[in-house]
């Protein structure tokens, strides 16, 4: 008996698609979007505010916020536990430090 009403917990096993960077990308309904990424081949869909280094999954629990994008214009969504419904368009997410705009970092976070 399923006791989620989300389309994805009523279709399991069904491909759903999502749009990143111009290219549409397949996973498993039930997948999250780094889940669908990692399976794509893509490891890094963030960079770090300062120093503009790649990041993508690291807990992959939703504890670590190393794999924020933006799903629809709605910033700040974890892709570690997002599940697309199919058709969202994820897009990269990079935030300078605030007072940093403009600077060169050489440190990260
Ligand atoms: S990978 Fe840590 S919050 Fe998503």
């Amino acid at each position: 008996m399923t006791t989620s009403s989300t389309p994805s917990a009523r279709e399991p096993g069904a491909e759903v698609q999502i749009q990143f960077e111009g290219h549409r990308y397949a996973g498993v309904r039930g997948q999250t979007v780094a889940g669908i990424l990692l399976g794509n081949g893509v490891r890094a869909w963030r960079t770090t505010s300062a120093g503009e280094r790649p990041r993508g999954a690291f807990c992959g629990i939703g504890v670590c916020f190393d794999c924020l994008v933006t799903v629809d214009g709605q910033r700040d969504v974890r892709a570690c536990l997002r599940r697309p419904e199919g058709g969202e368009l994820v897009t990269r997410q990079h935030d300078l430090l605030p007072g940093r705009q403009g600077e060169d970092a050489d440190n990260d976070c």
